[in-house]
């Protein structure tokens, strides 16, 4: 669930929007005051992978009250639009900061490549256009490199219009640990940081999945 799947990322130094999962609505309070506002709050279930088809994600979430409603909105929409799920609390995420690009890293095992190593632009880039990279692990700093400039909208990451280029190092050393992350855990199936969110400096993972597998 994405709870621990930040909490491996993070082990491995990899930048992640800070969260913890509140059981309750009353501790879901003292968490957003904790992280500071504006949250994020998401359903936690390990039923549900895609939390906003199913109305589990409220972001922009700025006061006590507004937590409160959102609590109760996404227990109410996830038991209605995913009946029958279980639902381990919610999460209290900071809300990253806007402005930023979103893109995909994942990783994955392949039979015939073993570790492989994904990039892409978010949104509609990935889902429509199908515009990403992959290289097969080990990777190298130069080959990560590599991966950003061989998107056909690789101009969002350069910078366009007066818009400055993104922080490609972050980007890439992002690349690398998922290479490395996958390398040292062979219980992982695949990863998927979807969206991390790509600044002028610096990059955030606002949510991951990870996919385990039973290992022999
Ligand atoms: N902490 C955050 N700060 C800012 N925006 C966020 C944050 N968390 C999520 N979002 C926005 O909300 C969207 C949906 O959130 P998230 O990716 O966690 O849900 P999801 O439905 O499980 O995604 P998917 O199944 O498509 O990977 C993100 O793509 C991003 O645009
Ligand atoms: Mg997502």
């Amino acid at each position: 669930m994405e709870h621990e799947s930040i909490k491996l990322l993070e082990s491995y130094g990899v930048p992640v929007a800070e969260a913890e999962l509140a059981s309750g609505v009353d501790e879901a309070v003292v968490l957003a005051r904790k992280i500071g506002y504006p949250v994020v709050l998401k359903v936690v279930s390990p039923d549900i992978s895609h939390k906003s088809d199913v109305g589990g994600v409220k972001i922009g979430v700025d006061s006590d009250d507004s937590v409160r409603s959102a609590f109760s909105e996404i227990i109410s929409n996830a038991s209605k639009r995913a009946p029958g799920s279980r639902i381990v609390g919610v999460l209290v995420q900071k809300m990253a900061p806007s402005g930023g690009v979103e893109v995909i890293i994942g990783g994955l095992r392949d039979r015939a490549f073993g570790s492989v190593v994904m990039f892409g632009l978010g949104g509609v880039f990935v889902e429509v256009l199908r515009d990403v990279s992959f290289r097969v692990a080990p990777i190298s700093e130069e080959e990560a490199y590599e991966m950003l400039g061989e998107l056909k909208g690789s101009i969002v990451l350069n910078g366009y219009r007066g818009i400055p280029s993104v922080d490609k190092l972050s980007l890439v050393k992002i690349i690398l640990k998922v290479a490395e992350i996958l390398d040292e855990n062979p219980e992982i199936d695949s990863l998927d940081l979807n969206p991390v969110m790509s600044y002028t400096s610096g990059a955030l993972v606002v949510d991951a999945r990870i996919v385990l597998r039973s290992v022999g």
